[in-house]
Parts: C-alpha cells; structure tokens; sequence
C-alpha cells in the first residue's frame, strides 16, 4: 500500500496542478491548498471530463468485484468516486479495496457522468474515475455512524464530539452559528459599536449564580472569580468614553444546568452611552430583525412589547411563546361564590382553552390531570370543561356549575365550540406557574411550536428586587447596577418588591435570548441600591469600589444588553437544545466527557496553589 509518498508526488502534483490551482486562486479566492482542486460538494455536470485532485473521508464503500464506488466526504459534500475494473490499473483497484470508513484519501481522477445519477444530492451526476490513490490517514472503525441519523447516543457522541462534528446536524449547527457571528459582528460594527476584549481573571461579578474560581499561585489564598459576564468592565468603558461597545465574549456561571444552559456560554455583550431605554430596544431589535432577514429572509415589522405584569398575568410566565394563542382566563369572578369551596378559598381560578380538544377521552385528560400533579409542575388537581361542538357544556364540575356558569368560562378563556378548557387554582404566582407550565406541554404535544415560525418579544419594567427566601432578604432581579424606574423610587423604603426597574428582556419563541437594563450612573443611587441590597458601606466599598469611585469621575448616563448566542443561534436554528451549536459542550454534569474535565489536579501543583490539603496519616 502506497502511504502518501509526499515529497515525490508533490512536485508531480506541483507541475500539473499549480498553474490550474493559481487560476482557481485568482477566481474564487479560496484555493489556498495544494491537496485539491475541488471540494467534495462542488463537481457537476460541466465538469465532465476534468482532471480533479479531491481529499476527503471514505463515508462508505460498495465492492462489486470489477468495480468498486466509494463516496468521498468533506466539509461542503459528497462525491462519488468509481474504481473499475476496465479502467483502473489493477494496483489501485487493490487499494480501493483495502479502504475502510473514516479513512483519509487523496485521489486524482477524471469527471464523467454518471450512469444512474442521485437527484438528491448537489454532486449527484458525476462520479469520478479514479486513476490515483494516495491513502493520507486509516482510520479505525468509527464507534457511531457518521451519518446524518446515527446509532450513537448522546454520551458516546459527546466522547467522539470530533466524529460527530463530521455529521452534517453538528457541522452545519456550527457553520450556522459562524454565520449568526459574522452577521452580528457587521451590523454592530457598521453602528460604531467597538469591540472590546475585556479580562477573564477577575473579582466576583454578582449576576445570580455562583462563580467559577480560579487560585493564584502568586497570590496564595487568593482567587480571581471568572466572568459572569463582562457586566461591571463594559460600564467602565462607558465611564472610560468608548460609547458603543460590544464582545462575542464568553461567562462562566456555576449554575445547574438545562437543555438552554451551559457552565460557559457566549453572550453578544453591548453597553451604550447617553441612551434611552427606548433608544436600546429599537438598536437590538434591529440587530434581531437583521438576523431574522439574513438567516430564513423574514421579515418582522416591530416587535411587541409588554410588561413584566403583563407577560404574567396573560401568560403566567416572564418569557412567553406567543406563536400560539392558550392565553389566560381569570376566572374568579365567574367561578368563585358558587358551592366549589376549592374555587372559593383560592386566590386566582386561571383557565385556558386547549384548542379542539372537547374531544379528549377520559384517559387522555386524566394523564392530563397526572401531568399537572407531578412535584416538578405541584398543582393539587384539575378542573376540565368540554365545550361540545353542539354548543353544550360538560365539566368534571356540573354539580356546582350550570350551563349558563359554564358558558361565562368559555367567554372569560376564549373557548370554541370544540375546544378543553383546563382551569387550575391556588395561591397567584404559583397557579399562574403550573398553569404556565401545562400550556407549554400542551403546545408541545400539540405541535404548536412550530421551530419555523419566529415571534420575538420585549418584556419590559421587570421588578427590581425580588425576594429571596432561603436568605431572607431581597436580591436584584437583574443584577445590582440595574436603574429602579424614577416614579417607583419612593417605594425602596416602603413596599420594596413593588419597586420597578428599567430592565427588559427579548424573548424569542418562548426562550430568554436577551437581557439588559439601563444603569445606575450616580454614586448616590448606586450606594441606596446597595443598602436594599442588605451590602454595608464597607461590603458595597470593598466589593465594588472600583465602580463607585469610576461614578465619581464623569459617568454618562448609559445602558445596555447582552444576548445568549448559543440561545440566540439554536432558536433560529429552529432547536431550543443549546447544546449541539456549541462545538465542545460540557454534558448534563457539567462534565467534559472528551477530555475528562474537571479531574483532580497533582500535589505538587496543589502546592504551588497554596491550595494542598493537609491530609495526615
Ligand atoms: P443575563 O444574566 O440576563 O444578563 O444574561 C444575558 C443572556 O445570556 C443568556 N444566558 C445563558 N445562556 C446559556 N447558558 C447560561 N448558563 C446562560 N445564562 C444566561 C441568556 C440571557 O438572556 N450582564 C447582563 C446583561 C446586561 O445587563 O447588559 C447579563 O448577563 O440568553
């Protein structure tokens, strides 16, 4: 077997092949390799009769003894390749045969047409007639299919996540996320934002989850935390004059994860100065629509916006789908003062109507009913009324409710003639969760969230603090830099939970892509946040004094958001699992099952860190 006689073959190659390859150079801009004079996607039928050099991976072999096709793989597609018997020299048909899946070849044939061509793939009516073959790389049998549907699983995939990224859902993911990239870089630049790289190393920014930390051999006893997010540095290049800045940067937050959370993720971080809240939304609402345009050519014309209050009231959730109606009904005033004492000693009786499901079995409705009992959803029971499609109604409540109650239910939810309607009730925020909770599943399995259709949404004046049980005490919604709305500041000592902040997120398809706020720009308000926030002088001082004396020096007024690419480029991706747009993603343990991270760490370097454990005996 001839294994790549480089040096030999190279000049050969070189003579034949440069000049062609320096034209290719001077047209397309790309060839920048010697290895080939194609791709494996880009050979059609006016290429017939061309002389080709292609490399690639073997994806699969058929031998019928005088002839033998294999289909050659790269980055941007498939071609056929064809030994035969007729044509080939008998040396080459040997190596043909030799060759096993995943193994890496250099070829050099002629383009004919194919005899029986493939219409479903670009390069489907030529084939190449091999008369060289240069086996770069075997390969061992690869422990998945590389194929668009593999047999592997998801901790094997995550094990061979280089193999994987050779499968087309996985590769073109991340082609697709360098696109998203791209796109934002241009738009953003084009806008005179500036892109700043700010430091990894750093003091413990206070975004909600717990920090990654980092010791300091030259500092013993002492950690840098990692970033968060850049959330403190970005106001500082305000204070610092920059005006528009932004970073494709990532944060690290130590947080439990989900199918829409990493440990480290990237976040599209921008920061402007001597902006409104309205001046933001209307920049990265343009930013979206771009991306909607370039990415699937849609059009949005403006995007709605509601208030936090709102999104809960309507929705029972501070990130609402709206591709699909099932909003709620508050049913108090139609359903309580009746005999149903559940009803009567509830706060809030919240229904929606499931959309031509009167139908529903019995069954249906009671794994339905399982569904909502479960301890992750927590809702004591269901109420159901059918609203049958001859204008009657029929409730697993009929004792207590007559027709004309029943009817008051289909009006307060929206109910046709033909639809479920599903009424939870309890204390407010918890019902408006279960119920919210049960919507989304509904959809689901409804098939109403439809990963073509886009709907984004601003959700705006978000509480400013929101109280913190385990602690006792209150925590900044947003972060602590966060403005509390002008009007609302005479509550802080008062009603503090009522208080208002100018904090609004984007939310796309029912996901947070998108959060930011206008900030605090005065030393004063900045130190009265703080206090709320239960930091002493000395606390807020040694924590954040870097961004108190920063606001002594001129701070413009400014404000800011930062979306979540991996969540952004997985929506329009039409998925909502973050994980395969990431090309080395940590698993559901927060583990790296590829290199086996984290893992301990030798004494010697435990010493160096100041960090040895004293272990005696
Ligand atoms: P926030 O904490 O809302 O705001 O984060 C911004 C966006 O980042 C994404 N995101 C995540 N994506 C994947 N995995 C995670 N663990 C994760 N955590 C957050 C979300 C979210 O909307 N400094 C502020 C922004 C600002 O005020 O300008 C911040 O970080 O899509």
């Amino acid at each position: 077997m001839r294994k790549h006689p480089f040096a030999t073959r190279y000049t050969l190659f070189g003579r034949i092949l440069q000049p062609r390859i320096m034209r290719y150079e001077l047209r397309t801009k790309q060839r920048i390799t010697m290895y080939r004079s194609h791709n494996c996607g880009e050979l059609r039928l006016t290429d017939t009769d061309k002389e080709v050099t292609l490399a690639g991976w073997v994806q699969k072999s058929r031998d019928k003894g005088f002839m033998i096709w294999v289909d050659l793989r790269d980055r941007y597609g498939i071609t056929q390749l064809i030994f035969d018997e007729a044509r080939t020299d008998e040396t080459i048909m040997q190596q043909a045969r030799s060759l096993g899946r995943e193994f890496v070849i250099q070829i050099k044939g002629t383009v004919i047409e194919r005899e029986s061509k493939n219409i479903n793939i670009p390069t489907g009516e030529v084939e190449v007639l091999v008369n060289e073959l240069m086996i770069l790389n075997e390969a061992q049998l690869p422990p998945f299919t590389i194929e668009d549907e593999t047999d592997g699983g998801e901790d094997l995939r995550m094990k061979y996540r280089y193999l994987d990224i050779r499968r087309n859902p996985v590769k073109n993911s991340l082609l697709f996320r360098h696109k998203v990239t791209q796109e934002v870089r241009n738009y953003l630049s084009n806008m005179d934002f500036c892109e700043v790289e700010t430091p990894y190393l750093i003091k413990s920014t206070p975004e909600g989850a717990r920090d990654f930390v980092v010791p300091s051999r030259m500092n013993p006893g002492q950690f840098y935390a990692l970033p968060q997010s850049p959330q403190t540095f970005k106001q500082l290049l305000m204070v610092g004059g920059l005006d528009k800045y932004f970073q494709i940067v990532k944060c690290f937050r130590d947080e439990d994860l989900r199918a829409d959370r990493q440990p480290e993720f990237t976040q599209i971080d921008c920061e402007m100065a001597f902006i409104e809240q309205e001046d933001i939304l209307n920049v990265f609402e343009g930013l979206t629509r771009h991306l909607l345009k370039t990415t699937h050519d849609i059009d949005i014309a403006q995007f709605p916006r509601m208030t936090y209050d709102e999104a809960m009231q309507r929705y029972g959730n501070d990130k609402p789908d709206i591709r699909f109606g099932m909003e709620f009904g508050e049913l108090n005033a139609v359903a309580q003062h009746k005999e149903f004492a559940v009803f009567n000693n509830a706060e809030l009786v919240v229904g929606i109507a499931v959309p031509e499901a009167a139908s529903y079995t019995r069954k249906q409705i009671d794994t339905l009913i399982d569904w909502v009992k479960r301890p992750q959803v927590g809702a004591s029971g269901m109420v159901y009324c059918k609203c049958e499609v001859d204008g009657t109604f029929k409730s697993s409540v009929d004792k207590f409710y007559d027709q004309a109650d029943l009817a008051k239910w289909a009006e307060v939810t929206g109910a046709k003639a033909g639809d479920l309607i599903l009424v939870l009730s309890g204390p407010a925020n918890k019902t408006r969760t279960q119920l919210s909770a049960l919507r989304m599943e509904l959809a689901n399995r409804l098939g109403l969230r439809k990963p073509d259709e886009f709907a984004p949404l601003w959700v705006t004046d978000f509480p400013l603090l929101e109280w913190d049980e385990e602690t006792g005490r209150y925590h900044a919604m947003h972060h602590p830099f966060t403005s509390p709305k002008k009007e609302d500041m005479h509550l802080l000592d008062t009603d503090p939970g009522k208080v208002r902040a100018n904090a609004y997120d984007l939310v796309l398809n029912g996901n947070e892509i998108g959060g930011g706020s206008i900030r605090i720009h005065d030393k004063e308000t900045q130190a009265l946040m703080f206090k709320h926030l239960g930091f002493t002088l000395e606390q807020a001082q040694e924590q954040f004094g870097f961004l108190l004396n920063a606001f002594q020096y001129g701070a413009p007024p400014h404000g800011g958001l930062a979306f979540g690419l991996d969540r952004l480029v997985a929506i329009l991706g039409g998925q909502e699992t973050i994980r395969d747009f990431i090309a080395f993603p940590k698993n559901n343990a927060g583990r790296d099952v590829m290199i086996d991270a984290p893992a301990a760490i030798d004494n010697v370097q435990l010493n160096e860190l100041s960090l040895a454990l004293n272990i005696k005996g």
